[in-house]
């Protein structure tokens, strides 16, 4: 993903989607790859300990899931009426499982103005992805001729809505749904699934635990107006009760699967160098015009993540947060991770762990970017990386998806979380308040960036937050609305 607002042509030919837009816009200054070794990254090793450290993260009952007022989009029923399975959707967005999916995959992220505004983007964006495609084809070729992204939402959502049967009973069965924004299955994929099933209560769950408005905003956006499309039509899925969690950054589960796995990356270096290999906490980039133009939250919530994960491991390395991925001449958030380990290897180390810490799947970004050219580049530099594996199919993470969703589902539903047992563990009333847990949405959905300039961002959060205080307050003002 790359994520821009306004760009020339010229821009956009030099901003995209990582390292899909990277290699095609700056061939001639990139190494050629395809000439070299297979990286040397050595992966972590892959024990995941299962120990519960999961949280039972409730919720309060709070003005905030108070209705203030209706709107006429929302379906009102209640869990005792609903019938069909709780959806779970899990959004993200995506990558393409074969190689003749590359193009398609192009064309829909350069159509996407929720990430990138264009001139003439609708005949602009089929050219610059057909520009891009045989190079991004030959990256995705090099990473086993496909993103594995699917397989693992697919596991990940299965395995989740099994534990989610058990510990919030009162809204099951539940059942997962993918909804990816550039590839296959797409939004519309989803609801006509959901619709087939007889889905009446749905939950939007962002598979990015760091909230942008690049990345879960948009995928929030498209299924916003896939829903206003399929009500327009009168479809029975249009009136499908949403709520959405929106960000889980600092959830404890999520923070101790990337400790552990950051663990049993550092506990492959001999104890005497152990405490003195740096770490880089690699996200994907965003260009300042986001971040500082427009407010975006995402880099805050990046160093969250980091912060509670180093704090778990009771400040044990020296660390950085980096940010990856970075393309064209515009300036983008920094350092980057390429330029840091350079910097790091000029001052003379030698290792290095890195952690993907805004994925919780492997796919180009992990797989080719670190994996290959990250690795590559160090070597080249005099130093060996070592990669913490990416969460996937981590039980702790698992197990974190699950409780998130449950604690989520009683705070708009109630019934309390369950243990092992059946008992109620924590209930609505007596938990922490998050931001998965806050209703409908978390109250931080609740306002747009103060740059924000797309009126269907007001549309949609007045939509998905309906009933919570102080939600599309602007929409109500006339300043929202649709594009
Ligand atoms: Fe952030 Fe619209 S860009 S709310």
């Amino acid at each position: 993903m790359t994520l821009l607002a306004r760009s020339s042509p010229r821009a956009a030919l030099a901003a995209s989607s990582s390292s899909l837009t990277r290699s095609a816009l700056s061939a001639a200054t990139r190494r050629s790859l395809s000439s070299k070794a297979a990286p040397t990254l050595a992966p972590a090793a892959t024990t995941s300990s299962s120990s519960s450290s999961s949280s039972r993260s409730a919720t309060a009952s709070s003005p905030l899931n108070a209705p203030t007022r209706s709107l006429a989009t929302h379906a009102t029923s209640s869990p005792s009426s609903s019938k069909g399975p709780t959806g779970v959707l899990l959004m993200n967005m995506g990558g393409p499982a074969t190689l003749p999916e590359v193009g398609d995959f192009l064309s829909r992220l350069f159509h996407d103005r929720d990430l990138i505004q264009l001139p003439w983007q609708k005949r602009l964006a089929p050219l610059i992805a057909a520009r891009r495609t045989p190079k991004i084809v030959e990256q995705y070729r090099k990473i086993g001729g496909g993103s594995p992204i699917l397989r693992w939402s697919r596991l990940q959502g299965e395995e989740m809505c099994k534990l989610l049967d058990e510990i919030h009973p009162e809204t099951a069965p539940h059942k997962p749904y993918v909804a990816f924004r550039y590839a296959r299955p797409l939004t519309e994929e989803a609801l006509d699934e959901m619709a087939r099933d007889g889905v009446q209560r749905a939950v939007a769950f962002t598979q990015y635990p760091q909230y942008s408005c690049s990345t879960t905003g948009s995928n929030l956006n498209e299924l916003y107006r896939e829903i206003m499309r399929r009500q327009e039509r009168g479809a029975p899925e249009g009136n499908i009760e949403w709520s959405v969690i929106d960000r889980w950054p600092t959830h404890e589960g999520l923070v101790e699967a990337f400790t552990q796995r950051v663990k049993d990356v550092l506990n492959t270096y001999d104890p005497s160098i152990r405490p003195t290999v740096p770490i880089m906490f690699s996200a994907h980039s965003l260009p300042m015009q986001i971040v500082s133009g427009r407010g975006d939250p995402y880099p805050a919530e990046v160093a969250a993540t980091v912060n509670a994960v180093m704090g778990r491991l009771g400040w044990s390395n020296p660390y950085r947060v980096t940010w990856q991925s970075q393309v064209g001449p515009s300036a983008w958030l920094g350092p980057q991770t390429s330029d840091t380990v350079k910097g790091w290897a000029k001052q003379g180390y030698k290792d290095a762990v890195v952690v993907p810490i805004a994925f919780t799947q492997d796919h180009i970004e992990t797989l080719y970017e670190l994996d290959l050219e990250l690795a590559e580049e160090a070597e080249e530099h005099g130093m060996k990386l070592k990669r913490a594996e990416s969460l996937n199919d981590h039980p702790l993470f698992i197990k974190a998806l699950a409780d998130i969703a449950a604690a989520h589902l009683d705070s708009v539903y109630g019934g309390g979380v369950h243990d092992k047992t059946g008992e109620v563990a924590q209930t609505a009333t007596t938990g922490q308040v998050f931001a998965w847990n806050q209703g409908r949405t978390s109250r931080q959905m609740q306002i747009r960036c103060p740059g924000c300039s797309n009126a269907v961002c007001g549309s949609q959060k007045a939509f998905f937050g309906q009933g919570q205080v102080g939600v599309g307050e602007d929409l109500m003002r006339g300043i929202g609305g649709q594009e």
